[in-house]
């Protein structure tokens, strides 16, 4: 695989647009795009009709789906929701057994879980809160003396496995199978129903060559396993995979850039031929903002490659919260119409919001590469959505997510006969998806991941964290207090009236140390752009030769050698050379004070 830049303009041109987009102001950004996609005002009111109706439906029909049961339970506005999520978040980062039992004893002594007891609607969810209680209460009960250490012994053993018993069973919950084979003997009931599955063999951000090797291992027997039962002549009637690029390479980093699309191109080249050979589509996972410029050359590479020719079973993630997801449509459809060729489009809402805020705002960056309010998410995932049931000559749409408003509008936008498929994550958004099969019978996938439940922990804080929010689809439908008509108003009008309001939920990079002071500004050095700028003002020095020596009031014969000096980057770049101080030099410094 070769690391080129093709010199074609018009790819080019979108290129940078990607680049400017993410540094827009999100208002002139979101004017630009509402405008640019003429959404037909007239289906809005219908749509919000038709998402009550559905929340009405799912909620009668009791199947709020596994995990959001939990979700709903165990929300971030409340102190036991927070308190699991930190779990989850930091059991992924715990090398030892000891440390581990610390910071459990943190997270779950003093969290309220009997106020959750017997709560849900889930026995599932009440199985966790007892499990929960019963380990608060080990962790309440240590004492100290000679007697309560005994019993601290005694009760370790129980604490441990006990919170470790509470985490594995939430991450089961998302886990279809631990092996692509018991994941395909799992999926056989939902596909008698009509549903495929999308496989996601569990594995991102590999540190080492060693989990890389063993992740795409991984992926390649998932194709192996899959082919024999992929027989629809038509891929998309089959089962596909998803493939996240961070768990390919363990140096899948912007500075990187020409060994990652060598090295991490090929594999995935491998894995797309793998699929192609084996009828089944794949969809290459969309991660964190600053990996954005990455992602599209390796795609960009591999599907250039002459083996994948004439397939259209290629497929790609695209953030709809991402300020840049218009433009990676647009740089996607003329990839697809300059290879003559179809390709997947799974449009998805994003899932790393938390971390992108924080990220920038750390990093003192200029702007946020995502939205900041919920509402301009929506209306973008709407607008992307309009946008790309205007170019299934080149692509084939897959509109992922579980909110009911979502959903109702594009079944509003979309014309009756139109080509396109409904995702949704396994354990999540069940009942609306039975409707959707229900009354439109479109194809529906669902997203489900495979693997050890260790690997699922920061897909699980990803869920708990999106999930949990206040504003998000899952937590308000399960609050029944909720009403349906508020739950399914029109993001547009949502978006206007924040507006309007001038409600800025989140401070920008340079504002969050609030009156006291300005943040830093940071340089994004994952962003091709800013790096040039660098570039840009280095380069009338890089041939500069330096010299340095003793500065003193007074002129002496010195009898020091010059010593060159080289960069520390490039021992063969000589920058210049110094004099060090000599015994004359200090001599005749003393004598001239
Ligand atoms: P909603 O509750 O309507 O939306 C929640 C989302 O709104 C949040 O996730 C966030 O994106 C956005 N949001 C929340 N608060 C704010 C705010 N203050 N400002 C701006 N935006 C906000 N995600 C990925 O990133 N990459 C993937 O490859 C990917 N693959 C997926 C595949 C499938 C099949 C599915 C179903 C989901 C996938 N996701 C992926 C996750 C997806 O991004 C989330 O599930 C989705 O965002 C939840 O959207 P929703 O419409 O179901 O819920
Ligand atoms: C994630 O891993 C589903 O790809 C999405 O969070």
């Amino acid at each position: 695989m070769r690391a080129r830049r093709v010199l074609n303009k018009s790819l080019e041109d979108i290129r940078a647009g990607i680049l400017k987009a993410k540094q827009t102001d999100e208002d002139l950004h979101l004017d630009k795009l509402i405008e640019a996609a003429a959404y037909p005002a007239e289906s809005r009111p219908a749509a919000s009709q038709a998402a009550a109706n559905l929340i009405g439906e799912i909620r009668s029909s009791g199947n709020l789906g596994r995990m959001d049961a939990v979700l709903a339970e165990y929300g971030l506005r409340t102190d036991e929701g927070i308190a699991l999520l930190r779990l989850a978040e930091a059991l992924i980062r715990v090398p030892d057994a000891a440390t581990a039992d610390a910071l459990i004893a943190d997270k779950i002594a003093h969290a309220d879980w009997a106020k959750h007891k017997d709560n849900s609607n889930s026995a599932f969810v009440n199985i966790l809160t007892r499990l929960l209680m019963s380990v608060a209460w080990c962790l309440r009960g240590r004492a100290g003396g000679l007697f309560g250490r005994a019993i601290n012994v005694l009760s370790t053993p129980i604490i441990r496995f006990g919170s470790r018993r509470a985490i594995r069973l939430l991450a089961e919950r998302f886990v279809l199978g631990r092996t692509i084979r018991q994941a395909l003997s799992k999926s056989a009931g939902m596909e008698r129903r009509g549903y495929q599955y999308s496989f996601d063999m569990l594995g991102e951000e590999a540190l080492t060559a060693a989990d890389a090797e063993k992740f795409f291992t991984d992926y390649r027997t998932a194709i192996r396993e899959l082919a024999p039962k992929c027989t629809a002549p038509d891929f998309r009637d089959n089962h596909g995979i998803s493939i996240k690029l961070s768990a390919l390479h363990p140096r899948y980093e912007f500075t990187k850039r020409e060994r990652v699309i060598e090295e991490l191109g090929r594999r995935v080249l491998r894995l797309a031929r793998m699929a192609k050979e084996a009828n089944i589509g794949i969809d290459i996972d969309a991660e964190e903002a600053d990996r954005l410029e990455l992602s599209l050359d390796v795609i960009e590479a591999v599907m250039r490659d002459p083996g994948l020719e004439g397939w259209d079973g290629f497929g790609i993630v695209v953030q709809a919260y991402g300020k840049a997801a218009p433009r990676v449509l647009d740089f996607l459809h003329a990839l697809a119409s300059e290879l003559d060729r179809k390709i997947k489009v799974r449009l998805v809402k994003g899932a790393y919001w938390d971390s992108e805020i924080k990220r920038a705002q750390v990093e003192g960056l200029s702007d946020f590469p995502v939205y900041t309010r919920k509402s301009a998410t929506d209306v973008s995932y709407l607008c992307c959505a309009r946008k790309l049931l205007t170019m299934t000559d080149r692509i084939y749409p897959q509109f992922a997510g579980h909110n009911a408003h979502t959903v109702a509008s594009i079944l509003e936008l979309a014309d009756e006969d139109a080509e396109l498929e409904f995702q949704r994550i396994h354990g999540m958004g069940e009942a609306l998806h039975d409707e959707i099969k229900r009354r439109k019978n479109a194809r529906c996938r669902i997203y489900a991941p495979v693997g050890k439940h260790r690997e699922l922990l920061p897909y699980l804080a990803r869920r708990m964290l999106e999930n949990g929010a206040n504003s998000s689809f899952v937590n308000q439908i399960a609050d029944f207090s909720n009403d349906p008509e508020d739950i399914s108003r029109d993001p547009f009008d949502l978006l206007e009236d924040a507006r309007k309001r001038n409600v800025q939920a989140i401070s920008p990079p340079s504002a969050i140390f609030g009156n006291d002071r300005v943040n830093s500004k940071g340089w994004d050095l994952r962003n091709p752009g800013q790096l040039q700028e660098i570039e840009e003002s280095r380069a009338p020095f890089r041939t500069s030769s330096w010299t340095s020596g003793p500065k003193i009031a007074a002129t002496a014969a010195s009898s020091a050698p010059r010593v060159r000096i080289s960069s520390p980057s490039n021992p063969e770049d000589i920058v210049g050379e110094v004099e060090e101080a000599s015994g004359e030099s200090i001599e005749a410094a003393i004598a001239a004070a």
